[in-house]
């Protein structure tokens, strides 16, 4: 099939290479020329596992193109509108103009019986006005609401293998009901459930999975806080809940909380439409999951200031991770790069770095100092942060990094670190919602006790040979 895809970021680049892959004919089309150009020439412009090598066997197929023309959508039978609807600046509501941008600069260019596929994550309601507009304009033309779940990091494979597919139709859509079909063939052909739907259910389907995910994640960090008060230890406590099916352990890491450029802002918009339907009350949880989410940055701050013996004034931190997850490049919310520069802004000299999103932290806040070492991050340092979760910094050797700072301190911010191997190796170890030191460790304690306000002096801090 001739496909076009609006919008190139991750959700349009990621979709337009794997519905190439599956063999349709696609154009990938973006307002952007530095990002056009950058994917005609098979360089993703952001760092997503498997796209680079995606783009380029799909550029060489000759089945993918990208431009600039949305005079270049003519002739395909289905349009997907993927671009972006972040947070409106002074509100929590969502921004739909290039929605509405691309909707509209796409009528002109509609031919009889085309279907036009949204992917964005809109508000509901948002479908059904634009299905107006556009058989307004095109009476042969459809629309139909498709959303996207791919997580970052792992796009290709939810593009090309999705958990489900959710088909929001109106009522006399059945013939984009088909075309979909026929888009998704292989999808469907090994057995992924497809629903069909009402745009409204489609459209809340989307953000109401979104809320679900931020709330489980919320629930367990609002459990870290309360093992924080008992001495209690939110890992075991996930490993444990999560064994019960109904609860299960996925989305259960207690840590710094979410970001991204999804989460944070489709609960907040999801609140903000609630509220103009009159519905704001089943939604104030959504409140709660939010304040939970944002307390964790600042209780990392704390942490950090605690281990650094009271104040942050001169204290030399090495944050290791600064995109919103691993996997990612992605700086958008994220709560690394929050409790990095937040550091900063209160008198810490702060050194950060992380495999990929060095570039696009260093753009938002130039202030900080970047590495382009961990050896080089840690040197002298009086506290080593953890902030995202990379399998490198996972598998750190604690004796190692031992010999290059100047007093060994780590804070966990994702409880991803092996707190006995570090404690063992004479480390401090802390993490959020879980207790100072394993019960009954000596070695534990002793390592907790002589931290605060004991920092060795610098000199002394010479990297081993
Ligand atoms: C999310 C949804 O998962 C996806 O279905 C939707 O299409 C877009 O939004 P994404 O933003 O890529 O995807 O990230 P996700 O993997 O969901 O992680 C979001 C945030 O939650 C990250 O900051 C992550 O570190 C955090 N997180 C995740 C936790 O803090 N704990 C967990 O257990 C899981």
């Amino acid at each position: 099939m001739r496909l076009s895809v609006i919008g190139c970021g991750y959700l349009g680049a990621v979709h337009a290479a794997c519905m190439a892959k599956l063999g349709h004919d696609v154009v990938g089309i973006d307002v952007d020329s530095a990002k056009v150009a950058s994917l005609g020439a098979g360089e993703p412009p952001f760092f997503e596992p498997g796209l680079a090598e995606l783009l380029t066997e799909a550029l060489e197929s000759g089945r993918l193109q990208f431009s600039t023309d949305i005079a270049d959508a003519a002739g395909s039978a289905v349009h997907f509108i993927a671009v972006g609807t972040p947070q409106k600046r002074t509100e929590n509501g969502a921004d739909l103009s290039h929605v509405a941008a691309s909707v509209d600069a796409l009528l002109p260019h509609l031919r009889e019986g085309d279907v036009v596929v949204g992917k964005s994550t809109v508000p509901v309601g948002t479908a059904r006005g634009l299905s107006t507009r556009i058989t307004e304009a095109c009476p042969s033309v459809t629309l139909a609401w498709n959303p996207e779940f791919l997580r970052e990091g792992y796009a290709i494979k939810d593009t090309l293998e999705p958990d489900r597919l959710v088909y929001g139709l109106d009522d006399a859509n059945s013939g984009a009901q088909l075309i979909l079909d026929e888009v998704y063939a292989q999808a469907l052909a090994d057995g992924r459930p497809r629903l069909v739907m009402d745009y409204e259910t489609a459209e809340l389907v989307k953000v109401s999975a979104n809320a679900f995910l931020a709330t489980k994640i919320s629930f367990i960090n609002a459990m870290a806080e309360v093992c924080e008060a008992t001495g209690a230890d939110v890992s075991l406590l996930a490993d444990a809940i999560g064994h019960d099916d109904r609860i299960g352990r996925r989305f259960l890491n207690a840590g710094l909380g979410f970001g991204g450029g999804c989460l944070p802002k489709d609960i907040r918009a999801f609140m903000a439409r609630a509220g103009e339907l009159g519905a704001d009350q089943a939604l104030t949880f959504l409140r709660e999951v939010d304040s939970i989410n944002m307390r964790r940055r600042s209780r990392m701050v704390d942490l950090a200031r605690e281990v650094c013996g009271g104040s942050l004034l001169g204290q030399r931190i090495a944050v290791l991770g600064l995109a919103f997850k691993p996997n990612s490049d992605d700086v958008r919310d994220s709560p690394a790069l929050s409790v990095a520069a937040q550091l900063q802004l209160q008198g810490a000299a702060v050194t950060a770095i992380d495999p990929q999103a060095v570039p696009n932290a260093a753009r938002r806040f130039p202030d900080l100092a970047y590495a382009t070492s961990v050896q080089e991050a840690v040197q002298n340092a009086d506290a080593v942060l953890v902030l995202t979760e990379w399998e490198e910094y996972r598998t750190l050797n604690p004796e190692d990094l031992a010999g290059l700072v100047a007093r060994p301190a780590i804070v966990d911010g994702r409880n991803c670190l092996d707190a006995t191997a570090w404690r063992d190796a004479g480390w401090t170890y802390r993490a959020l919602g879980r207790p100072k030191a394993a019960a009954g460790s000596a070695a534990a304690a002793a390592a907790d006790a002589r931290l605060i306000g004991e920092a060795r002096p610098r000199v002394a801090a010479e990297p081993r040979a």
